[in-house]
């Protein structure tokens, strides 16, 4: 029998620029993200965040939407530049009270809010005095923090400071396939290392303001090797240190992992040793968001982390061509806790984006791949629980289809459908087996089939 612990908190999650819309509303700053969606060719279509789902005009309903969901936890971001239009600075009453009202009307309907403090939008006036390069931006941010932990402070149940960061600084300045859209490695140990002191000035900040739950919110892919040939294994280890590791050591361990100076060879700064007590502030919880594994093999022509990933053809993918993986779930959040010891643990994001239509016909949508993802998942979750992990909670991504970043909005992991021509809302099957899930707190993830048998 599949049963939850009691108090389990059962979430969906969002983030500002994939649904607010409205970006420069109210006397908010354009950011990083507003900014790149308007550059040719850097988003699918040239899709943008102007209007994305209209959550900024339309949060009030969406909140029933999460009381229809029965959900215990919302979490959503702040938009940086809403709250302090140049990053740095004044800060602007009327950005700051729409998280006010939405953290208000979330407590009225008996939901949690869980908030990340940065979820990719950076304001496009730091990013124009150096963004994450600049170590001042750690002062900055727990600037940042300190304004929201005084507006918001003892409404908010869990505070993420970073969400993501690795995806910050791989995406941005090594990819160059999100903001600031570099392509440098050098510049990436030093993007990491001043995201990681802003995480630690930030939790100082939040705390200032009071007793607050406080943790960071890392993505984890677990690497396997795809042989027992020792050049894969070796990549595999590069990977998993680089990806997996290079967050959580510093802040949990205390030391970056000794395999990232092999990995960036003569870019491995001499970082200032003193950054390490900020880095290490003890924190409360650990976020993992997880989507996927890696099946990796060495890969000498593609540095600086030179591993590669091994496509498994044999298993389903989404239609972002991410392998459906459960079993991953169960082993990173095992590994987790083994590597880092007991710290509560969150899953902060899981989910699948399917090809669901454009418009939806009837009062729900069928999503059986999405049904069978989420179950799976899930499934993966309790097996992580009952092999002594400390998952608190769990949080689908997402409450509704939204901007998916570079890829625009063609790729859909909402539990609601979003008509983006009208801004319909339609719950999709998934939807309704969450509610499941969650009313019978984990039984109802005791009937049906698994992924292969359903829908392919
Ligand atoms: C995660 C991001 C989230 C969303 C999902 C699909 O990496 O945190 O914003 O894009 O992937």
């Amino acid at each position: 029998m599949t049963r939850f612990p009691a108090g389990f908190l059962w979430g969906a999650a969002t983030s500002a620029y994939q649904i607010e819309g409205s970006p420069l509303a109210d006397g908010a700053g354009e950011s990083n993200w507003h900014r790149f969606a308007h550059t040719p060719g850097r988003t699918a279509n040239g899709e943008t965040g102007d209007v994305a789902c209209d959550h900024y005009r339309r949060a009030a309903a969406d909140v029933s939407l999460l009381g229809d969901l029965g959900l215990g936890a919302y979490r959503f971001s702040v938009s940086w530049s809403r709250v302090i239009p140049e990053g740095r600075g004044a800060s602007n009453a009327k950005g700051i009270g729409f998280y006010d009202r939405l953290v208000d009307s979330l407590l009225s309907a008996g939901i949690r809010p869980v908030l990340t403090l940065y979820h990719w939008d950076l304001p496009a006036a730091l990013e124009d005095q150096g963004g994450w390069l600049n170590r001042d931006i750690a002062g900055w941010f727990a600037d940042y923090a300190n304004v929201v932990a005084r507006a918001l402070g003892g409404r908010v149940a869990l505070w993420a400071t970073l969400n993501e960061p690795w995806v910050v600084s791989d995406a941005g300045y090594l990819h160059g396939v999100h903001p600031p859209g570099h392509q440098t490695a050098a510049e990436v140990p030093w993007a990491s290392h001043n995201l990681l002191r802003a995480h630690g000035a930030a939790v100082r900040a939040i705390r200032a303001e009071g007793a607050a739950q406080v943790g960071i919110v890392v993505n984890l892919e677990p690497k396997y090797p795809a042989s027992e040939r020792p050049a894969d294994r070796a990549a595999t280890a590069r990977a998993e240190a680089y990806m997996n590791c290079q967050f959580l050591d510093p802040v949990l361990l205390g030391a970056y992992p000794e395999l990232l100076a092999e990995v960036f060879g003569a870019d491995w700064p001499l970082f200032p040793p003193e950054d390490m007590s900020l880095i290490g502030e003890p924190i409360d919880f650990l976020g993992v968001n997880y989507y996927t594994r890696s099946v990796t093999e060495d890969a000498p022509r593609s540095p600086p982390v030179r591993a590669g990933r091994k496509r498994q053809d044999a298993n389903p993918h989404t239609a972002l061509d991410w392998e459906v993986y459960p079993q991953g779930l169960t082993d990173v959040l095992v590994w987790a806790q083994d590597r880092y010891g007991p710290i509560p643990l969150y899953l902060t994001e899981n989910g699948a984006a399917f090809d669901d239509p454009p418009t939806a016909s009837g009062p729900v949508m069928d999503d059986p791949l999405r049904v069978a993802y989420l179950r799976d998942h899930l499934r993966a979750a309790h097996a992580a629980l009952e092999q002594g992990v400390d998952l608190r909670g769990y949080f689908a991504w997402s409450l509704l289809d939204n901007f998916e970043w570079a890829e625009g909005f063609s790729r859909r992991f909402g539990l609601y459908h979003v008509d983006f021509t009208t801004q319909q809302r339609t719950p999709k099957a998934s939807a309704r087996f969450y509610r499941e899930v969650i009313q019978s707190n984990g039984a109802a993830l005791d009937h049906g089939a698994g992924s292969r048998a359903e829908g392919r």
